[in-house]
């Protein structure tokens, strides 16, 4: 009888459950109402099969319970019984499937007058590139992809100059016009998944897989990855925006293309020269830092990170936090450069500085740092060399009080909580994971040894 009790309680368990729980899909942004539909179908299905099994079992518990003066009969085969079943059984599973197959019959059937736009996924960022004027995205290969070219554009393929290259983790999209999202990845599986349009698809590095929809309500909405793809898999995140037509082509207008980019020539490390000469005043002439000034030791840094810190300066992701004082005055330094290619001069001009030891400040166990470096040497390099594939920044040769204070600001969200710093969210992140001060000091005593 108890076992009676218990059978009743969890379908009428389950199904209040499922009536009160507030899961369930969030609204729809796109076409897709019909997976909706599909997944109603086999919820019904299958509320329906596992309501009717369990009652029947309860009910045959309960009738043929134990009764010493009663006894079973044998009945081995039942022709007429098993039939029955199985056409219901195959009835519903067939209900369960073709609803399925008939949408994605659908879900891979592109529409002629898509837009195409492509995404890229590489651990642990987004990035985006639509076609241009001439409607064809240009050529790509993972042998071209490097700090100038992190597309990895073909330089001979001319259909590829007006290709406009979004790198940040920010899609743009207008409303209400079929797309084709086009999709690669430049190292591992990855898997972009945008929960309201009900798309989900798997990046496979060598080949180029694909979705469409078409948006069908403005707004802002969660760009996942679904496939585990290494430690920063869960920091993977971004967005898409929904625009109307005429803010979306606002938007897309100040993108660069691949042809402006190439247009720009190497940089120029002359001019570089004379706009470090501010900077020298606190970081040293040859980059060497300045413990006094707090200023950190910048030889050994690689163009690009140099390059992607004062552009966070200078647009407010950076130093924008009202308890990080040295990054105010780095906002107001950065800001003296006037445009991007005065940037890109002053980084290239940094990179040409040899880096050196560094006196330890700090009184840490590098034999313990060392077992906390692990998962910072995952990205940051064994030797802390940096590594420009997963955008991690060089560690050696910096100094420690410096280092110390970075991932202070990483723990408090002083650093790396603005919504545009997903390399920052990243660093809050693995930041979090040393317990207290000690383990800082031990990890930084490990790196300068390195
Ligand atoms: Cu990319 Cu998980």
């Amino acid at each position: 009888m108890k076992l009676v009790i218990v059978l009743v309680l969890l379908v009428v368990g389950s199904f209040v459950f499922h009536w009160l729980s507030p899961w369930w899909f969030t609204p729809l942004a796109s076409n897709w109402s019909t997976v909706d539909t599909t997944v109603d179908i086999t919820l019904y299905i299958t509320a329906f099969v596992f309501f009717a099994v369990n009652i029947f079992m309860a009910y045959a518990i309960y009738r043929y319970r134990f009764n010493a003066k009663r006894r079973a009969h044998y009945e081995p085969e039942n022709k007429k019984l098993e039939t029955w079943l199985t056409v219901i059984t195959a009835i519903g599973v067939a209900a369960m499937l073709a609803p399925g197959l008939i949408v994605w019959a659908d879900f891979i059937d592109v529409p002629e007058d898509a837009d195409v736009v492509e995404v890229v996924g590489q651990q642990w960022q987004w990035s985006f590139r639509f076609p241009g004027e001439d409607g064809k995205l240009g050529e790509v290969d993972a042998r071209y992809i490097g700090p100038e070219n992190p597309f990895g554009m073909s330089p001979d393929d001319p259909a590829g100059s007006d290709d406009v290259l979004v790198s940040s983790n920010e899609l743009h999209l207008p409303v209400d016009r079929p797309v084709k999202v086009n999709m690669r990845s430049k190292d591992v599986l990855h898997n972009f998944a945008v929960p309201q349009f009900r798309v989900k698809m798997d990046m496979v590095p060598g080949l180029v897989s694909y979705v469409w929809f078409t948006p069908t309500r403005t707004g802002k909405f969660d760009i996942l990855c679904m496939e585990l793809c290494g430690i920063g898999h869960y920091a993977m995140r971004g967005s898409v925006v929904v625009n109307e037509e005429e803010d979306f082509n606002a938007w897309l207008a100040q993108q660069p293309t691949w042809g402006q980019l190439q247009g720009r020539g190497p940089a120029d490390t002359v001019a570089g020269k004379a706009s470090y000469a501010v900077c020298g005043s606190c970081h040293g002439q040859s980059g060497e830092g300045n413990a006094a000034m707090n200023a950190p030791s910048l030889a050994g840094q690689s163009a690009w990170y140099v390059e992607r810190q004062l552009n966070y300066y200078r647009q407010g992701i950076r130093g924008a936090h009202e308890k990080d004082t040295y990054g105010q005055q780095m906002v107001g330094m950065a800001q003296t450069l006037p445009d991007d290619a005065a940037v890109r001069n002053v980084s290239a001009y940094i990179a040409t500085f040899t880096p050196h030891k560094v006196d330890s400040t700090l009184d840490g166990d590098p034999a313990r740092g060392k077992a906390h470096y692990t998962t910072c040497g995952a990205c940051h390099g064994a030797s802390a060399q940096g590594n420009y594939a997963l955008q991690a920044p060089r560690l050696a040769g910096q100094e420690d009080w410096y280092l110390k204070r970075q991932l202070q600001n990483f723990r408090e969200g002083v650093r790396g909580s603005h919504e545009a710093d997903s390399y920052g969210h990243q660093m809050v992140l693995m930041a979090r994971s040393l317990q207290n001060e000690q383990s800082i000091n031990d990890l930084l005593a490990y790196l300068n040894t390195l």
